[in-house]
């Protein structure tokens, strides 16, 4: 399992430094949530900064558009920072009436070497990724409604991730789960069957992020994960 925190809970005054120490800490995955106002009620971040947090760290980005028409911005943020192999390009279902079309445009983006998510909200039902399992490389399940950090996980949601590695199993198919929203500590448990799990403000916080990446890399350990 990978934890890939959410800079949308780090220090905006202090990025650079504040993604250096998750680096150092161990961060293998970046996570940047980009908001559009329309989407969700809240204006987050654009290509400017995942430019400068390309430079700022060796690890790959995973960009999470919460945006409307995202096909649009696609190739601005594979410009701006997603050519490090293991960079991962996530769209929401609910902002694509041609999520189809828009999951072979991430495909066909530079190398072709970016990885194509789909994220689902906590109102959208696992069974929506049916048909199009093959050809994603990753499902993102979305454990609160998305827009701000510091929320609570909705419980009925946790099991979502547990529902897509079913499905996939059944299906033959290998596909990566993320898992977004209010995970922290004392519920990393119960998505253990994701593949990598988002963490914003139970890392970046006042005790700072190295601090909470060495807690969680033992609380994995122990739960051998
Ligand atoms: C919410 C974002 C999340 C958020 C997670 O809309 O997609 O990535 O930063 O923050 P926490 O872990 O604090 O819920
Ligand atoms: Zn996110």
């Amino acid at each position: 399992m990978i934890i890939a925190p959410s800079i949308l809970s780090a220090d905006f005054g202090a990025m650079r430094s504040q993604v250096q120490e998750a680096e150092q800490a161990g961060c293998r995955l970046l996570h940047v949530d980009v908001m559009d106002g329309h989407f969700v009620p809240n204006i987050t971040m654009g290509p400017d900064m995942v430019a400068m947090l390309s430079q700022a760290v060796n690890v790959p980005l995973d960009v999470h558009l919460m945006i409307e028409e995202p096909e649009r911005f696609l190739s601005v943020f594979y410009e701006a920072g997603l050519q490090r192999k293991g960079s991962i390009l996530t769209v929401h279902y609910e902002a694509c009436p041609h999520i189809h079309r828009v999951i072979s445009q991430i495909h066909r983006l530079g190398d072709g070497k970016v990885l194509a998510g789909c994220a689902l909200n906590p109102g959208t039902p696992v069974s929506v990724l049916r048909d199009l399992l093959p050809d994603l490389d990753l499902v993102l399940i979305m454990t609160v409604d998305p827009g701000f950090g510091g929320q609570a996980a909705i419980e009925s949601c946790l099991d979502k991730v547990r529902q897509v590695k079913e499905m996939a199993d059944k299906l033959g198919q290998t596909v990566l789960i993320e898992v977004d929203g209010g995970i922290k500590l004392d519920n990393l448990e119960r998505v253990q069957d994701a593949d990598i799990v988002v963490m914003g403000s139970a890392v970046f916080n006042e005790r700072g992020a190295g601090a909470n990446l060495q807690a969680i890399q033992k609380k994995l350990e122990n739960l051998a994960l």
